[in-house]
């Protein structure tokens, strides 16, 4: 959940007396202590040194709501369980299991350990282990240091440098794939005085960062003497603190503790506002977590959801301003064709009486359609259009919000409509019928119950207006809803929407990959058919490896599919027969190291003209909060290099009975397997 206000902890080198410790930290107002497990100067003589009595303090030091709350028991640092010398392996392994035990027994929320290189086999087996044998494990922080000192040192080109920066992260990196990426081990970084590129600090972002290590000495004194970060530092904080990163200040006593930690809640403090995103508001609580997508063509959603859709400020707005513009076009086409009517009926009579229409018009049909509504409209011309209402079909009406918004858009055009709204969950439409009955009363509204797709009704509808769509786009299935329905349209009537096009982007996320990996409750083949669907997730725990690209794209009305002479193709009813299957390639360049979990999915769509709506990075309409985003895993992480390119195919599959999607991915010459071959793990159904 994203931060209301900063977590601090203070880092003990030594706790001669444990609870004046936390007493004095408490005071200061940090909220938890990291604290050495036993006395960083204790040296076991053998390896039954626990058994000889008392390798630490007694527990009894502390309450247990403090051991549980309170404390971060910090491993001592120099064990080195991947050490090449096979004596000091095997000692420090018997080190690690005492250690590991006796965090076990006081319930500590969390154990921080130190990694010190990409060999990290023996770790993270033993930590393994940990975990297999604990009922109530604590969770793992793996702390590395943002830069690696000895590479740094051992550079000697300036473009070098990167690899000092890029070495923490494997070491990292290789440590949690062998835990396959499990979501009780986190990372610590901790933080120097230089920092690194944008790009690293991504993606470091994109890792479960669960604190950052603020070194006293990167702090500098302002001229009141107070303790102070640069400004990239103090940017570099509230980031991670965004991203649900707690703050561990630690190292000399430069400065009274207490002035550290009042610094850190008035750089949170005064952070820039992002309270104007109604997204951040609205996604508070939500973040990285997984629901599956609704399917509301083969469901029936609750009021619950619908009352979420509802509160949307820019959905309706967007759809209105579409239906407004939709209604002024079609009235303006059929006055044309009226008037071109008329004129050609008086030109055949050898009269005309349209004496100043003819002079600014020229009479003729191309010239009438450069006029203004008005003009067509005025006094000469008037009385030849007829005001016959324009007939709006609002498809999957669910219980009105775009009713309402088509009312509000032919008030606002001045023109008169004739609603019909269509929808097939009976809840829903015992709400339109209250409306039609409270609210619409002088309204020319009917309701219609059912599917839209198996309906007959005269008159055809002008305009069409439906929001069927998913997070991915064409995920709840409007492709198929609105080509089933197209009999209700004239022809040469609107869709709102005409178009909408799916995108994804390569992402590297192991907090969504083990979310997705668990969300089973432990039944092993679940676990293959949950990394073979599409999650609906507000994702914060991710990097982008590469640019989000274009999938697949869907319009309306659509056309139908050619027979080899050429012409249009029907089904068995007569209508056009479409074609909604789709097969994508799309290939991204590498530019940094990374491990590949998945993908970001969005979705954008034009209503009409130049109105949108979009959740796709960098053009999300503002302010629009009815869809997150999907999150579409591959079942074996997948490790990249700058210079690597990405290749990944997305099939939309659709037979008489449902749609799903299948994809693959590859990396030079890996592969993933083809996921969710033949719709096994995901499907919507039709
Ligand atoms: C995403 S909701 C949108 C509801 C409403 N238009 C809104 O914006 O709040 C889609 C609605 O379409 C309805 N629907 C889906 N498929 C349908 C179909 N084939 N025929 C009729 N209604 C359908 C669902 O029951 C649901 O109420």
């Amino acid at each position: 959940m994203a931060q209301q206000e900063i977590s601090c902890g203070y880092e003990y080198i030594i706790t001669a007396d444990l609870q004046t410790c936390l007493t004095e930290a408490l005071q200061c107002s940090y909220s938890f202590i990291v604290s050495p497990i036993i006395h960083p100067r204790f040296r076991r003589q053998s390896t039954n040194a626990g058994k000889n009595g008392g390798f630490t303090r007694s527990d009894m030091v502390l309450s247990p709501q403090d051991w549980t709350s309170r404390i971060v028991a910090k491993l001592s640092p120099y064990i080195n369980v991947d050490s090449p010398s096979a004596t000091v392996r095997q000692r420090h392994e018997d080190y690690l299991n005492e250690e590991l035990s006796y965090c076990r027994g006081l319930g500590v929320p969390a154990i921080m350990i130190s990694i010190h290189g990409r060999e990290s086999n023996n770790l993270a087996r033993i930590l393994q282990t940990y975990y297999e044998t604990s009922h109530h494990p604590s969770l793992i922080w793996a702390c590395v240091p943002m830069l690696c000192s000895r590479t740094y040192r051992e550079c000697t080109e300036d473009d070098e440098e990167e690899k000092a920066w890029n070495e923490p992260w494997y070491w990292w990196s290789k440590f949690h794939e062998r835990l396959d990426w499990d979501k009780r081990v986190g990372v610590v970084l901790e933080l120097s005085a230089d920092l690194p590129s944008q790009e690293v600090v991504k993606r470091w972002l994109g890792e479960p960062v669960k604190a950052i290590i603020v070194p006293t000495s990167i702090f500098h004194n302002n001229k009141k003497g107070y303790p102070v970060l640069s400004r990239a530092h103090q940017q570099l904080v509230v980031s991670m603190v965004e991203h649900e990163a707690q703050v561990i200040v630690s190292g000399a006593r430069r400065s009274n503790i207490e002035f550290f930690v009042q610094y850190l809640h008035r750089v949170w403090r005064r952070r820039p506002n992002p309270a104007n995103d109604p997204m951040l508001s609205y996604a508070r609580g939500w973040e990285d977590y997984l629901q599956t997508p609704l399917q509301p063509l083969a469901d029936n959603l609750d009021t619950h959801t619908y009352n979420v859709f509802e509160k949307d400020p820019v959905k309706y707005n967007q759809y209105q301003k579409a239906i407004a513009q939709a209604l002024i076009d079609v009235q303006k086409d059929r006055a044309v064709k009226q008037i071109a009517e008329y004129l050609e009926s008086v030109s055949i009579n050898g009269s005309n009486p349209l004496c100043q229409f003819q002079s600014k018009a020229s009479c003729n049909v191309a010239s009438i359609n450069q006029c203004s509504k008005n003009e067509l409209c005025d006094n000469n011309t008037k009385e030849l259009i007829r005001d016959d209402p324009i007939t709006v079909m609002v498809l999957g009406a669910g219980r009105g919000p775009l009713v309402r918004a088509t009312f509000n858009a032919s008030d606002i055009t001045n023109t008169k409509v004739k609603v019909i709204a269509v929808e097939k969950n009976p809840c829903a439409v015992v709400v339109l019928a209250a409306q039609v009955r409270e609210v619409w009363r002088n309204r020319d509204v009917v309701v219609i119950p059912g599917d839209m797709r198996q309906i007959n009704l005269s008159p055809k509808a002008d305009i069409i207006v439906s929001e069927l769509l998913g997070s991915w786009g064409d995920n709840e299935l409007s492709p198929e809803c609105l080509d089933g329905a197209s009999n209700l349209l004239k022809p040469g009537g609107i869709s709102i929407p005409s178009s909408y096009r799916s995108y994804v982007a390569p992402i590297t996320s192991p907090r969504l990959w083990a979310a997705a990996k668990i969300a089973t409750s432990g039944i092993p083949q679940q676990k293959d058919k949950n990394l073979e669907t599409l999650w609906v997730v507000y994702m914060q725990n991710k990097h982008d490896i590469a640019e989000t690209k274009l999938v697949f794209t869907f319009n309306h009305p659509s056309k139908a599919v050619k027979d080899e002479e050429g012409c249009d193709k029907s089904d068995y009813r007569g209508l056009p027969l479409t074609n909604n299957r789709r097969q994508a390639t799309l290939t991204w360049d590498v530019q940094q190291d990374n491990i590949m979990h998945g993908f970001g999915g969005y979705f954008d769509c034009t209503l009409y003209g130049n109105e949108m709506i979009s959740i796709v990075p960098g053009t999300h309409s503002p302010g629009m909060i009815s869809w997150f985003p999907v999150f579409i895993p591959i079942k074996t992480p997948m490790r990249v290099q700058k210079g690597d390119k990405i290749t990944a195919t997305f099939w939309r599959c659709v037979d008489s009975r449902r749609v799903w999607y299948e994809w693959v991915v590859e990396v030079g010459n890996r592969s993933t397997p083809l996921h969710n071959a033949n719709g096994r793990s995901s499907e919507m159904l039709l």
